[in-house]
Parts: structure tokens; C-alpha cells; sequence
């Protein structure tokens, strides 16, 4: 089952989105950085402890701000099982190219939907890791193998830390 996690928007204007979604929507900013070296920011916004982010906004580029202000959605799966499930389908599914990439707290597949809405699944794994972040994984890997990778790759980030660590964090930030 999917479970609903979070919307990624292109935006045109991120003082005015940011002023907007914090002020007036009191949302906190979790985390903000370049993409990858030298790509657009990402900032992650959030209300909730136990999500990183239920909101995050990239500033796009000209053609992709006036076309799709949508840059994916995002659903969660319990279990790496059904991860594996999922990317089974999107692969016996030949007309989709998917990406999977982890986030150090997460291991996602991309993938887009027929008429090309960006689309991700992600199974949580029980680590955070401050954003962005991505790295490919291998599909084949076990889910102990999977998370042996994730804990080897990530581990060496200052920001790395038990997911339910960071989550209590959140809460006693939120409560004040
Ligand atoms: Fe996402």
C-alpha cells in the first residue's frame, strides 16, 4: 500500500513561496542545499516531526516553471518487500524508466506516470541524514545488503543519525 508523503514544487519565485508557505501556512524549513554541485537549491519544509519533508520546493528552470509546477509526488511503502514489489511491476511495465536513488534516509525509485508527472516511492530506512542527497543504489541487493550500502555510503555525513533520534528532535523543536 501506498501511503501518502510529500509534494516537490517548481517554483518561480522562492523568497515569495518561502515568505508564503512559513508566515502565513507555519511551515519550518528542515533543510535547503544545491541539488548536486552547481544544481538548483532544494528546500524542504515541513509541520510534521516524523517527515523530513511534506513539502519541498526547487527553483526551476525557465521552460519547467511555466509548464509543470509539479516536480513529483511522493508515496511511501512499509516494508523493502514492497518496495521490490513495486519496482517488479514498474520494470514488467516496459514503456517506464525509473531511477533508483537513495537519500541516505530513504531508498526511492522515480519514475514518471503516462503523462509525465515525476512520481517517487520510497521505503524509510532507519537513519537521517541531512538534505539533499542522492546516490543510485543496486536494485538486486537484499534488504541487509541494501542496508549494510546505505550505512557504509552515509555513515561518514556529520549529520548521520538514528531516524527515530532525529524524529524526537523535530517533536521537542515543534512543542518549544
Ligand atoms: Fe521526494
Amino acid at each position: 500500500m501506498l501511503t501518502w508523503s510529500h509534494v516537490v514544487l517548481n517554483v518561480r519565485n522562492l523568497d515569495l513561496m518561502l515568505d508564503f508557505y512559513q508566515n502565513i501556512l507555519g511551515f519550518d524549513i528542515t533543510d535547503r542545499g544545491p541539488i548536486a554541485e552547481g544544481g538548483p537549491e532544494i528546500v524542504f519544509l515541513s509541520q510534521q516531526p516524523s517527515e523530513h519533508h511534506q513539502l519541498a520546493m526547487v527553483v526551476a528552470k525557465a521552460e519547467e516553471a511555466t509548464t509543470k509546477s509539479v516536480n513529483h509526488l511522493a508515496f511511501r511503502v512499509p516494508t523493502f518487500q514492497a518496495l521490490k514489489t513495486q519496482i517488479q511491476r514498474l520494470q514488467d511495465h516496459r514503456d517506464t524508466h525509473f531511477l533508483p536513488l537513495s537519500h541516505g534516509n530513504t531508498l526511492s525509485v522515480y519514475f514518471g506516470d503516462p503523462e509525465g508527472n515525476g512520481f517517487e516511492v520510497f521505503w524509510d530506512t532507519p537513519w537521517h541524514v541531512a538534505q539533499p542527497q542522492g546516490k543510485p543504489w543496486d536494485i538486486s541487493l537484499s534488504e541487509t545488503a541494501a542496508l549494510n550500502w546505505i550505512e557504509s555510503t552515509f555513515s561518514g555525513e556529520p549529520s548521520f543519525e538514528a531516524a527515530e533520534d532525529y524524529h524526537a528532535r523535530r517533536r521537542s523543536l515543534r512543542e518549544g
